[in-house]
C-alpha cells in the first residue's frame, strides 16, 4: 500500500481556543496520555501501512522537526513543509505538493483523534473511483460541525457549515482521500479553506465527493474540554492508539513522577514526566503536564496543569486551563473554563468561587 499512498497532517494552525497552552507549544505538540498527540495519529497511520508523510507546518514550525527529525525512530519517512504566512486548510494542502508523488493522498488534519480503519477509508476511494473522499463520522449533535449529506450510493450532495437544523447527523471528520490532480488544480499562494471553498466548489462543478460513513471514535481536539476528554479516552483505552499498546487503566503516571500517600487518580488522569502529587490529593480526569506540582489535598478535575505549574495546598481546580509555571496558592478555587496565563502567580486564598473560609 504504502507506494500509491502518501500522508499530509496539517499541523499549522495557531490552535488559539487551546490558549495560553499554545503560546507555547503547537497543539500537535500538546502531551496527550504522556506523548505528543501527533504521535498517536502517526502511530495510527503507520499501522495502516503507510510511511511515507508530509508535514504541512506553519506556527512554530520548528517544533516539529525537532522533536521527529526524519521519522526514523517511528520507522517513518517523514518531511515538512512551511509556509510563511498560514494558507488555511486547503491553502496547506496545496503548499506540499512538491512532495507529493503518489496517486491517492490521505490528508489529516492534525488535530483529530479518530478510531477509523484508515485502509478501509482509501478502500471506499478506491471502489468508488472518487475525485475526494471524506471521512464522514455520525454524532449526537451534528450542530456545532460541518454536516455533510449522502445520497443511496454515499456520494456527498451537499457541505454544509455549522447549521442549527442538520439535515443528517454525519460530519466531517477531517480525514480526506485526494486524488493529486485534485491538489493540484487547487489555487496556490493563497489562503484557502478546504471545508469553505475546496469541497463546495467541487460539488458545484459536480466531481465526484464520496462520503466514507462510520460511527468510529472521534474526537476533534481543538478546545479545553475535548483535549481533557480526549486524552482521558486515550489513558483507559475508549480511544485506540497503537503508541500506546496495552497500558490502560484509571490513570498513568509516566516515569520519574511522585505520587504521595492516600493520593487518588482516577477519570483518565495522566501524570507527566517530573511532576509530583502530594498526600490526600484527587484527580479525577486530570492532565498533568511535565514537571507540575500539585500539593498535598489539592482537588484537580477535568483539567489540565501546564509545565512546571504548582497547586497549592487544599486549592480546588475544575474545568480549568492553568498556564506554565504559574502558581495557584493554597486554598484557591477556580472553576468552569478560567484560563490561568503562563508564569501568573495568585496568592494563598487568592481566588474564590464561595464566602466558606
Ligand atoms: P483554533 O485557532 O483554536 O481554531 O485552532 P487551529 O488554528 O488549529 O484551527 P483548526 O482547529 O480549524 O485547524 C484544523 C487543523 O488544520 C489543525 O490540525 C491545524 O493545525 C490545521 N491548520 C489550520 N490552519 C492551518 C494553516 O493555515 N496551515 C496549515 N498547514 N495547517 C492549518
Amino acid at each position: 500500500m504504502s507506494k500509491d499512498v502518501q500522508a499530509v497532517i496539517l499541523v499549522g494552525g495557531k490552535g488559539t481556543r487551546l490558549r495560553p497552552l499554545t503560546l507555547s507549544a503547537p497543539k500537535p505538540m500538546l502531551p496527550t496520555a504522556g506523548k505528543p498527540f501527533l504521535t498517536h495519529l502517526l502511530s495510527r497511520i503507520k499501522a495502516a501501512g503507510i510511511d511515507d508523510v508530509v508535514l504541512g507546518t506553519s506556527f512554530q514550525a520548528e517544533v516539529f522537526e525537532d522533536y521527529y527529525g526524519s521519522g526514523e525512530s517511528l520507522g517513518m519517512n517523514l518531511r515538512y513543509v512551511t509556509e510563511v504566512e498560514p494558507l488555511g486548510t486547503g491553502g496547506g494542502i496545496r503548499n506540499v505538493l512538491p512532495e507529493l508523488s503518489a496517486p491517492d493522498i490521505l490528508v489529516f488534519n492534525g488535530d483529530v483523534l479518530g478510531g477509523t480503519d484508515v485502509g478501509d477509508v482509501l478502500t471506499t476511494h478506491r471502489e468508488s473511483g472518487a475525485d475526494v473522499t471524506l471521512h464522514l463520522v455520525r454524532v449526537g449533535d451534528p450542530r456545532a460541525f460541518g454536516c455533510v449529506p449522502t445520497d443511496e450510493t454515499g456520494r456527498v450532495t451537499a457541505f454544509l457549515e455549522k447549521t442549527q437544523d442538520p439535515p443528517t447527523d454525519q460530519i466531517n471528520a477531517g480525514t480526506y482521500v485526494f486524488r493529486r490532480e485534485v491538489i493540484e488544480a487547487i489555487p496556490a499562494g493563497r489562503p484557502v479553506s478546504v471545508e469553505r471553498e475546496v469541497f463546495p466548489e467541487l460539488l458545484a462543478r459536480g466531481r465526484h465527493v464520496q462520503g466514507h460513513v462510520d460511527q468510529s471514535y472521534w474526537r476533534d481536539m481543538g478546545t479545553p474540554e475535548d483535549f481533557v476528554r480526549g486524552s482521558a479516552d486515550l489513558v483507559r483505552g475508549i480511544a485506540p492508539s497503537p503508541a500506546l499498546g496495552d497500558r490502560h487503566g484509571e490513570s498513568l503516571v509516566q516515569d520519574g513522577a511522585s505520587v504521595g500517600p492516600g493520593a487518588v487518580l482516577i477519570g483518565g488522569t495522566v501524570v507527566g514526566a517530573g511532576a509530583s502529587v502530594g498526600r490526600r490529593a484527587r484527580l479525577d480526569g486530570a492532565v498533568v503536564f511535565d514537571d507540575a506540582v500539585i500539593d498535598d489535598g489539592a482537588v484537580v478535575e477535568r483539567s489540565i496543569i501546564g509545565r512546571g505549574a504548582r497547586i497549592g495546598r487544599r486549592a480546588l481546580v475544575r474545568d480549568t486551563v492553568i498556564g506554565d509555571n504559574a502558581r495557584i496558592g493554597a486554598d484557591c478555587e477556580l472553576l468552569r473554563g478560567a484560563r490561568v496565563w503562563p508564569g501568573v502567580q495568585i496568592p494563598d486564598g487568592g481566588v474564590r468561587f464561595s464566602t466558606d473560609v
